[in-house]
This record gives structure tokens, C-alpha cells and sequence, in this order.
């Protein structure tokens, strides 16, 4: 291990400014200084272009974080920034209604198998409590079935343990699942007859899904009364442009969509059926934002543009390419016991596996580290955009290379890997998260 070959002193200043005046020190958990290594990670970003980002020092790293995976066409993407500043240049949010409003809704209901009808919001959170508040109301009923991450509010945080502020009664509504047991969905069903409105899930994580599992998950979700959610804020636009229900085959009664649904200019939207959408004519979803057209102004440039590149297929191409090279370089440097990348191309993630040696997040947060002295920022998994191309997987699977073969000198020479972070190691956001089989998900925005 070498010295730093970078500098914080900016980063490190603005956060001297920040940490007394910024409740948790920034307004996304995983933005913050918990999840990179202290003392060592740069801290703030000023600008990014493409696949890359330069921090307030003018360092300039690889990101395979973007933005928590909004920034799938690149940062900065010249056709979606055109067509926001052709907005803006017209005004961005009106008296009255606009007809980027109905444009957008038609493309997601080309897109999207499940569409019928569209509403937008701003935050993922708004698109699938707004789904959850539609099947309470189509079904009269108050329970909740869930798996995966699913937004800041009340319904989710609930049964985490950064549940301070919210009242009680929400943890007794909302029952976690776990992804391909469908026991566990079956159990929640018959704990609470008559009472579950809906079961939302993230369709793909990690894991694919097993014994025709969503399939299954729908026809008990029907069974039992309940709407079928899929949470498409991740999957959709990234796994396939009509998200996970196109690939699998599996249409829901509702779906939201997020991220990469506008390359990060904030919006977000709920589609669904007509006869639950309609719902939204009695039910209330109205804010001062919920027509913004520089978020639509966005999708509407994005979506087609994800066509157009073919942009599913290129994550494809490259994360296979980014996949399959961890895992031979893992191999190559006999550590396939300890870290493996797993999932699926266009979003994979990196298990670290400790083996009554190491702790888990210690080993994260020397990846982290060795990455970043490497120029690549990272956080365990792979955002891969339109941006990322051939050469800078080659440039990723060199600083794996190098990341490897240090933590292979500390295995092979029993050395202390607390000792070799320079810097506070990462930390948890969430400590009690639902399970979903082997993969938990550790950290959340
Ligand atoms: C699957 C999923 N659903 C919902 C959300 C919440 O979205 P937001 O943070 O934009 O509110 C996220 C955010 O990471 C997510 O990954």
C-alpha cells in the first residue's frame, strides 16, 4: 500500500462547515460520510461528465456509484440537458396543466406492459406510497406485504431501526417477505385474513427469481385479494425499457418507476391499470411539483434515448464483461472464498465474505479504499450507464486487479486488515433490514 495519491483538503473543509448545521451531515445516507471510508474518501463532488466525476479537489474518479443509479445515459447527457434548458428557457412549472404531462404518460404506456395510465412524482417514496395508498383504497384494506427497499415514509421505515418518529401502529401494518419463499408471503396472507391490500416487491434484486416465483407471488397475491406492486425504481429502464415485467413476462396491477426514468433530473411516476389508477380521482395525490416539466421535459428525452442506444443491451454487454473478469481475477488471486460479484450484468454487486477471518464491512471499506486510490468510486456495486464502454471496464477490472492482489498479501500474510484502512471504515446505514435470502441489503439512500 502506497500513500494517498490524492488530496481532500476542500472536501474536508466544506464538511468542517457542514457537520454542526447538516443534521447527519448530508440529505442522502448513503451520499454521507458513513458509507466511504473517513479521512480517506473525498467527500463532496463538484461535476461529472459521462462515466466520470471530479471532486471538489479536482480529483477525477471512475463513478460506479451515479447518483444511487439515476444517471444511466451519463452524467451531464447532452440531449437531456438540451431539453431541460429548452425548458426552462419556457418555465418550469405552470398555473395550469402542461402537455408534457400526457406526453410522457404515453410513453410509458408504450413501454411499460402494465401502463394503462400514469401519475408522476419528484422522490421514488412518492411513486410507491401513492401505489400502496391506491391499493388500500381499491381493496378497503390497511396491511401491507413487502420485500425489498422501498422509500423514506412511514409504511417502510417503520420496521427498520431508524424507526424513531414513527408511530407504532405502522410496524403492526407493514410484513416483510422474503424474495423466492413464497411461504413467507403465504404466512403474512393467512396471520392477517382478509386485511393485506397489497404486495409490493422489488421484482429483481440479485437473485433471479426461482419456480416461476412471480408468477406465483401474483396468482397468491389474487388469490388472497391483494394488488401485485412492483417496485420498478431500480429495474425498470435498466434491466429492460419496460423494467423486470417485460423481461419476465409477469404484468403487476401497478408499478413505479424512478431513477433512470430521466438520467436523475427528479421525477418519478406510478402506472398501473385503469381501473386501480382511477382511484386517484377520490384518492388524494396533489402537490405543487406533481406536473414539474423539467422532470418531464427529461423523460421525455431520456426514455426514447434509452431506445434509440439500445441502452438495456449495452449494461448487458459490459456488466457481463465487468461480471465474469471479477470473478476471474477473484479465482486468478485465490479469493473466490472471500469475494464474489453476483446478479444481474446491468447492476451486479460484490459479496464479501469474511470467513471467521474478516468483518465484513472491513473488507468493503479496503475494496473501497484500494478502488479509490485506483480512481474508481465505489460503494459495492456496479451502476453501470450508457457511459461506461469497453475501456473503462478494462480500467475497472486494473484496479480490481490491484485492490485483489493487496488483500491477497494481507490473507496470505495474516496482517491486520483494520490496520490497513486509512481511515474510519464504513458503516451500516440500516442494522435491521428484511432478508431476502442470502443478500441483505446493507445500505440504502
Ligand atoms: C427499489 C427502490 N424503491 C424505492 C426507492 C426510493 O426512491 P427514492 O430514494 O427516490 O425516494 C429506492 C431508492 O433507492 C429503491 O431502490
Amino acid at each position: 500500500m502506497s500513500d494517498k495519491p490524492f488530496r481532500t483538503d476542500r472536501s474536508d473543509e466544506i464538511y468542517k462547515r457542514a457537520k454542526n448545521i447538516i443534521p447527519a451531515g448530508t440529505q442522502t445516507f448513503s451520499k454521507g460520510v458513513t458509507q466511504f471510508v473517513e479521512g480517506f474518501a473525498p467527500k463532496y463532488l463538484h461535476r461529472g461528465k459521462g462515466a466520470y466525476v471530479w471532486d471538489v479537489d479536482n480529483n477525477k474518479f471512475l463513478d460506479y456509484i451515479m447518483g444511487c443509479h439515476p444517471i444511466i445515459l451519463g452524467y451531464a447527457d447532452h440531449d437531456v440537458n438540451q431539453a431541460v434548458i429548452d425548458q426552462l428557457e419556457l418555465g418550469s412549472t405552470f398555473s395550469l396543466m402542461n402537455e408534457l404531462e400526457v406526453d410522457v404518460t404515453e410513453l410509458l404506456i408504450d413501454k411499460v406492459p402494465c401502463a394503462e395510465a400514469a401519475r408522476f412524482g419528484k422522490n421514488g417514496a412518492d411513486a410507491t406510497t401513492v401505489a400502496v395508498r391506491i391499493s388500500r383504497a381499491v381493496t378497503g384494506r390497511n396491511h401491507v406485504a413487502y420485500c425489498g427497499y422501498h422509500g423514506w415514509h412511514d409504511w417502510y421505515i417503520a420496521n427498520t431501526d431508524l424507526n424513531s418518529g414513527i408511530p407504532d401502529f405502522n410496524k403492526q401494518l407493514a410484513h416483510s417477505f422474503t424474495y423466492n419463499d413464497l411461504d413467507s408471503l403465504e404466512q403474512i396472507f393467512k396471520q392477517h385474513p382478509d386485511e393485506v391490500a397489497c404486495v409490493i416487491m422489488e421484482p429483481l434484486t440479485v437473485l433471479e427469481p426461482r419456480d416461476n416465483f412471480l408468477a406465483e407471488v401474483k396468482k397468491m397475491a389474487h388469490h388472497y385479494g391483494a394488488l401485485l406492486i412492483f417496485d420498478e425504481i431500480i429495474t425498470g429502464f435498466r434491466f429492460s425499457m419496460g423494467g423486470a415485467q417485460e423481461l419476465t413476462g409477469v404484468t403487476p396491477d401497478l408499478a413505479t418507476f424512478a431513477k433512470a426514468i430521466s438520467n436523475a433530473i427528479p421525477l418519478s411516476a406510478v402506472v398501473g391499470k385503469k381501473e386501480y389508477m382511477f382511484a386517484l380521482e377520490k384518492t388524494f395525490f396533489s402537490f405543487t411539483y406533481g406536473g414539474d416539466c423539467i422532470g418531464l421535459s427529461a423523460a421525455k428525452a431520456c426514455i426514447p434515448k434509452l431506445e434509440r442506444e439500445k441502452v438495456p443491451e449495452h449494461l448487458n454487454v459490459v456488466g457481463t464483461k465487468l461480471k465474469n473478469g471479477f470473478n476471474e481475477l477473484a479465482a486468478n488471486h485465490g479469493l473466490e472464498d472471500f469475494i464474489e460479484c453476483i446478479g444481474y450484468p446491468c447492476r451486479s454487486i460484490i459479496t464479501f465474505k469474511g470467513q471467521g477471518k474478516y468483518n465484513d464491512l472491513e473488507m468493503k471499506s479496503y475494496f473501497q479504499q484500494e478502488l479509490l486510490r485506483h480512481g474508481v468510486l465505489w460503494a459495492a456495486y456496479h451502476a453501470l450507464s450508457w457511459s461506461h464502454k469497453e475501456h473503462d471496464i478494462d480500467i475497472t477490472l486494473q484496479a480490481y486487479d490491484a485492490a485483489m492482489e493487496g488483500f491477497g498479501k494481507i490473507v496470505k500474510n495474516n496482517i491486520n486488515l483494520a490496520d490497513q484502512i486509512e481511515g474510519i471504515p464504513v458503516r451500516p446505514v440500516f442494522r435491521k433490514v428484511a432478508d431476502f435470502n442470502s443478500y441483505t441489503r446493507e445500505k440504502k439512500v
